[in-house]
């Protein structure tokens, strides 16, 4: 596979580029479908760019377009009993969700407020998801050179652990710790993972030195200070250890111009960009290039960085290219609201029903063929010096 970027930063001697990425080519004009027109609207955008709520009442979609399952029982109790009975060793008070329009998202624990439910519905995405990225990567699971041999490694802010379960099992001899502010793996583990509550936007629990590896996965959106994480990760790492963070971006871009800045997934980058400013968790992570100027500030050398177009829909040639299309499109699909509803929602004050028919335009735009949209994945990875 190809790279759309492949840089390598600090010293010469890294390891080399690894074969196990994609990229995206939109296909060449005879063979592309007719491109979308703009959508006409009467409405302005403001500063941000961002459409009023109003603009999407415009044209709605057909009710079979609007996906509003949610039976608006308030209590927020559906994914509780699952938790209760995994966890029951932890403190009640974590288990304090918040509820947005029937979906439940973690309490706060300290600096942490997460973006996404911590449902069922939204952990099967956040596991499809697992499958998009492990296809990224060529199968592998991490793309540091780290010896099989290591004794200690974290994976911060773990999600379902399925990845911290993937490793543990390929690394029997090493101890894996998986964290998180939710209260969503399993209690069936590999005997040499274990989970624990920790926030990561906190000065970390763990000693100096104590990991070979410190990996992170799509924590976009949920971190307060970049530079202060990878601070954290550095000072945890062991010399000569290795940290790694796959990261995507969130804005949804296309080639050919098909995503159109007032169509619904141009206006998704913009909501996002501007809802990670108001509640502090920036979204930005790729556009500021915030993990390889993170790693090195704090101290790492040997970076690498690759950047990976990810299509969402199958419309990219290649056999692989179609899989990760249609993987990421599941992704969204599997969950669109919970991927919408707190920033719509709760940061930007959407109303439940305003928030839902803009979710069906997008949902509409996701499945139009004639859409050749893509985000990128960008994986960062850095070694802690010797010497340090
Ligand atoms: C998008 S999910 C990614 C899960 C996992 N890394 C993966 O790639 O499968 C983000 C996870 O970060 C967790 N999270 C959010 N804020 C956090 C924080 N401050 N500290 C630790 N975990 C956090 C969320 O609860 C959620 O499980």
């Amino acid at each position: 596979m190809a790279l759309a970027d492949d840089r390598k930063a600090a010293h010469a001697g890294s390891p080399p580029a690894s074969d196990a990425a994609a990229s995206v080519t939109t296909p060449p004009a005879e063979d592309t479908p007719q491109v979308a027109p703009a959508t006409t609207t009467t409405t302005t955008m403001g500063d941000s760019g961002i459409l009023p709520a109003s603009h999407w009442q415009i044209d709605p979609p057909t009710e079979r377009d609007i996906d509003d399952d949610d039976d608006d029982d308030d209590d927020g109790d559906s994914a509780l009993g699952t938790v209760i009975s995994s966890t029951t060793s932890l403190s009640s008070s974590i288990l304090n969700y918040r509820n947005i329009h029937g979906r439940t998202f973690h309490s706060d624990i300290g600096k942490a407020e997460a973006w996404t439910p911590n449902d069922e519905t939204q952990t099967e995405s956040m596991d499809i998801n697992h499958h998009l990225c492990t296809l990224i990567t060529g199968g592998k699971l991490h793309l540091a050179p780290i010896p099989d041999d290591i004794k200690k490694a974290i994976d911060i802010g773990t999600g379902t652990g399925i990845w911290a379960i993937d490793f543990a099992d390929e690394h029997p001899g090493t101890e894996v710790i998986g964290t998180d502010v939710s209260l969503i793996q399993p209690g069936w583990v590999p005997p040499n993972l274990s989970f624990e509550i920790d926030d990561a936007n906190q000065p970390w629990t763990w000693d100096d030195d104590t990991f070979d590896y410190v990996h992170l996965r799509c924590m976009f959106g949920s971190i307060s200070d970049w530079p202060a994480l990878y601070r954290e990760a550095f000072r945890v790492c062991k010399p000569g250890g290795w940290i790694e963070d796959h990261e995507n971006s969130i804005k949804i871009d296309s080639d050919d111009g098909s995503v159109a800045e007032d169509s619904a997934m141009g206006q998704w980058t913009k909501v996002f960009w501007e809802g990670g400013k108001r509640f502090g968790r920036t979204f930005r992570v790729v556009e500021e290039d915030l993990q390889r100027k993170g790693m090195e500030a704090a101290g790492f050398v040997d970076i690498v960085v690759k950047d990976i177009k990810c299509p969402v829909g199958p419309w990219a040639k290649g056999e692989l290219e179609k899989q990760l299309g249609l993987f990421a499109k599941l992704v969204l699909e599997t969950d669109i609201e919970g991927y919408v509803l707190y920033m719509w929602s709760a940061v930007m004050g959407w109303t439940k029903e305003e928030t839902q028919v803009y979710i069906a335009h997008l949902r509409r735009q996701l499945r139009d063929p004639n859409v050749h949209s893509w985000y990128m994945h960008r994986i960062v990875y850095a070694r802690k010096p010797l010497t340090a």
